[in-house]
This record gives C-alpha cells, sequence and structure tokens, in this order.
C-alpha cells in the first residue's frame, strides 16, 4: 500500500554534480574486473551510487557558508567550541572529543572502557564497531529481539533490544565482565531499524542495576527520533528536539560518526557527560586522532557539523527523508521485490534469499544481487550479509547470518525520487529476468582477511 501523505522537500538545487551511464558492455567488463565486489569499482563508473549514506549527503548553503568560518588553530579554536556547544544542545553531553569519523571513535572509546576478555552486549553492533571491540581484546554478544532477525512483519522498533537476552549475558558473564552496553540508534545492521524510548528506559534500568554504562552508536540518532515520534504512543506531540534529548539523557556516552545524522563528508565525536571517562579519553585521542579540540577534524569541519546537528533535527526535513526512503521500498514492493518490512531510517533492504529463491544460501546471494544491479543499470549497493558478517573469531568459521540482504542505501538531500523510480526499474528487471531462473551464486576467488567485504573477489559457480 503506498503512503498517501504529500512529502514537502525542503530544498532545491542550486549546484549539481553530473553523472553518467556507462554502455552495458562496459559495465560487464568493469564488474568482472572488479571481482563482482562494487567497492572495488572507481565512481565514474557508476551511474546511481547507492552503496552509502556515510559523508555521501548534499550540504546545505549554511554549512557550505559557515565552513568559510572555520578557526584553523591548533588547540581551543572557536570552531571546536561551536561544535562542542552544538553537541550539548543537541544531545546534553557537556564533553566532546572530536574524531575523524566514527570508527575513530569506536577505537579511541574501546582502548580506554575494554579490559581483556570483557564483553558488550548491544543491538546488532556495526561491523567495524565489532572488530574495535574484538581488536581491543573484547567480545560483542548480539541481543537484538528476534522480530529484528527476520525481514517478515510490521513490528514498528525492530532495532531493540531483547533485555531478557541482556539480563541473561549479564548473569553468565557477572556485571565486572561486561565493558559497557551499546544501543545503536538505528540499527544499521538490522535494517536501518529503530529503537523505542520504551527499550531505552529498560536498558537503561538494567544497566543501573548492575552499576554499568550505557553507550550509544548515535550515527542516525535523529532518523530514530523521528520514528520514535511518528510511531511510540506519547510521542506524536514532542518536538524532534525534546525526543532527542529524552533518548540521550538515559545514555553515559556516544560515539558518533556524524557523516551519517550531521550532514558532513568527514567528521564524528565522542560525547560523554563523566569528566573523568573525559579525562581518560584525552590521551588515546591525541595518539590516535590529534588534539582533543580538533581529532582529526579542519575548524571548516567542525562548523559544517555544528551546523549539520542543527539542519538533522528538523521535522520536516525527517518527514522528507524516512518518506523517501520509505516510498521507494513501496515502490519496490509493489514490483513484489522482497524488502525487510518495516522500511528502516536510512535503506532499503532486499532480502537475497528471497529475491534469488534457487541459489543455495552459502553461494551469497546478496553479493550477486548487487552485482546484477550495476550489470543491469549501473546502480551500486552494498551486500550486508554472508561476506560481511566473516568469520566467528574463536571457531574460524563462516557465520550464517540470519538475513542476507542487499543494502540500497540512500544518501542524503542528493537524489530526486525519479532515480529512484530508475534504481527500481532495474531492480524490477532483475527480478523478472532472472530471479527464480539463477540457479547458482558466487565463491571467494580471493578471500581478504579480517573485515573481508571491502577486498574479498568472487567468481561465478
Ligand atoms: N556505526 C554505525 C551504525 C555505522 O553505520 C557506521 C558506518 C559506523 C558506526 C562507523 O562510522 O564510517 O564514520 O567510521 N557505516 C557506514 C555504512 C560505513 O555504510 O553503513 P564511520
Amino acid at each position: 500500500m503506498r503512503s498517501r501523505e504529500r512529502l514537502v522537500i525542503p530544498f532545491r538545487s542550486k549546484v549539481v554534480e553530473p553523472i553518467s551511464l556507462l554502455p552495458r558492455e562496459e559495465r560487464q567488463r568493469r564488474v568482472e574486473a572488479a571481482g563482482f565486489n562494487l567497492f572495488r569499482l572507481a565512481s565514474a563508473d557508476v551511474y546511481i551510487d547507492l552503496l552509502t549514506d556515510s559523508g555521501t549527503g548534499a550540504i546545505s548553503v549554511y554549512q557550505l557558508g559557515r565552513s568559510m568560518m572555520g578557526d584553523e588553530s591548533y588547540a581551543g579554536s572557536r570552531s571546536f567550541e561551536e561544535m562542542r556547544r552544538q553537541v550539548q544542545e543537541t544531545m546534553g553531553f557537556p564533553f566532546t572529543i572530536p574524531v575523524h569519523q566514527g570508527r575513530a571513535a569506536e577505537q579511541v572509546l574501546n582502548y580506554v572502557m575494554i579490559r581483556r576478555n570483557s564483553f558488550v552486549p548491544g543491538n546488532a553492533h556495526f561491523d567495524t564497531t565489532k572488530a574495535h571491540i574484538e581488536i581491543a581484546e573484547g567480545r560483542a554478544i548480539d541481543c537484538t529481539i528476534d522480530a529484528g532477525r527476520t525481514s517478515e512483519g510490521n513490528y514498528p522498533f525492530k532495532g531493540n533490544i531483547a533485555v531478557s537476552k541482556l539480563e541473561r549475558v549479564i548473569e553468565r558473564y557477572g556485571a565486572r565482565h561486561i565493558a559497557y552496553i551499546l544501543l545503536t540508534i538505528t540499527c544499521n545492521s538490522g535494517g536501518g531499524q529503530p529503537v523505542s524510548m520504551q527499550n531505552i528506559r529498560d536498558v537503561r534500568a538494567l544497566a543501573s542495576a548492575h552499576g554499568l554504562p550505557l553507550v550509544f552508536d548515535a550515527a542516525r540518532f535523529a532518523e530514530n527520533a523521528y520514528f520514535i515520534k511518528e510511531r511510540e504512543p506519547g510521542y506524536k506531540d514532542k518536538s524532534i528536539p525534546e525526543i532527542v534529548h529524552e533518548m540521550f539523557s538515559y545514555a553515559d556516552a556516544c560515539t558518533m560518526s556524524a557523516k551519517k545524522d550531521a550532514i558532513v563528508p568527514m567528521g564524528g565525536f565522542i560525547g560523554c557527560r563523566d569528566p573523568e571517562l573525559y579525562e581518560r579519553l584525552k590521551t588515546p585521542a591525541i595518539l590516535f586522532e590529534g588534539f582533543f579540540t580538533y581529532g582529526g577534524m579542519s575548524g571548516a569541519d567542525m562548523e559544517m557539523l555544528a551546523q549539520g546537528l542543527r539542519e538533522v533535527t528538523d521535522v520536516t526535513y525527517l518527514a522528507y527523508r524516512i518518506g523517501q526512503v520509505r516510498r521507494f521500498g513501496e515502490l519496490l514492493q509493489s514490483f513484489g521485490v522482497p524488502i525487510v518490512e518495516p522500511v528502516g531510517g536510512h535503506a532499503v533492504f532486499i532480502d537475497a534469499r528471497k529475491f534469488f529463491p534457487n541459489v543455495p544460501e552459502d553461494e551469497f546471494p546478496a553479493q550477486l544481487l548487487c552485482a546484477e544491479l550495476y550489470r543491469e543499470g549501473g546502480v551500486r549497493c552494498v551486500e550486508v550479509g554472508s561476506c560481511l558478517v566473516g568469520r566467528d573469531p574463536d571457531s574460524g568459521e563462516n557465520i550464517r547470518p540470519p538475513l542476507d540482504l542487499c543494502r540500497l542505501t540512500i544518501p542524503r538531500r542528493v537524489y530526486t525520487f525519479e532515480h529512484l523510480e530508475y534504481v527500481a526499474d532495474v531492480i524490477r528487471t532483475v527480478l523478472e529476468e532472472r530471479g527464480t531462473k539463477l540457479k547458482r551464486g558466487l565463491c571467494f576467488d580471493h578471500e581478504a582477511e579480517g573485515i573481508r567485504h571491502f577486498s574479498s573477489t568472487f567468481r561465478y559457480l
């Protein structure tokens, strides 16, 4: 059923970037040369780029203007103070450590918070998050609710943590072996699904009962707040800034990839409340990122980030953003494309095992679908499934994820709905022409070590 709400688009284009579509034979040649891994394509090979929403958003005239105000002083710049003040205003954290992007925040925070063999339970940790926990010799434990592990069912908050699972983890390992609890809002690996305020509250209560810190991976915090406003009883009449404030009031700290919900090409930060934690974060921040008032960001970047935090919490922007992604999902559904329901905040995820029902599950159907969409229409998307989850660090076995997904990630303020209609048509063609016909998938040609989905290559079976 298509939504009937009227979408108000709160911007118009002033500068455009030309893009073009390569001929079919050329696309075929390039995807083969890339080993069927679209990370290995040049951006000029791609027509519509739905690889990620990270750092790919369009900045506003206000952000561009503010970037001219960047104070590039090494220490204590005015731009740092501007960013710190805005983080405090938006999220309520008095302390901010700038870093160059989200994973750098993870590195710095885990350096301080993880002791050997400690655990970090959470809701489907993002891959860099999980890897950073493991590099610090900790272990990530996924406690997502069971409803978040299937592509069906319209449960409104599929990003929620199952509090009972969390309790069992704490009981089993003992609170002193838990480094912190991590809530990823919205939950990217689970399909861009939100976490409810009630769940945040429940997790906070459990954390407090055991004296544990609660940390947010806040990359898409504003999109999460919009879902709470839309779906959770009691929040319809609250403003987005109010909802954001309440969400963060339950957290001790956050890591932030500003490339998402601060709509900047590069940047991130750690926000925290505890002055002692702030002091302890300074040394690794200096060692890994730069002095603790710039941490890998330029003054211009920090100005744009501060402005981006203001723009992203505008309810008209969020209604357009979430509405565009949802409409795209509904269009795909009207063609019979199996997608994760309900549609998440930043992307539409195709259930590739259902899209290619005859391709064996261990032959990377989602990776195959990504390659097919590029071949068919020059569209680049990304596998979030068997290749990405990798191997179990203890047993070395391939982990079999509950879903093998192809993620069509929508950059912020970049593509019109006509671009997305083109993509939908490409997907429809692949579904109709090859969906049930394809019987074999891909296997590794070269399996990269560690995080393998960026550089591994594949071949047809
Ligand atoms: N946390 C989440 C939930 C993310 O989605 C990402 C990045 C990170 C942390 C790491 O942030 O890229 O700034 O270092 N996600 C991107 C994506 C890469 O395409 O989903 P980063």
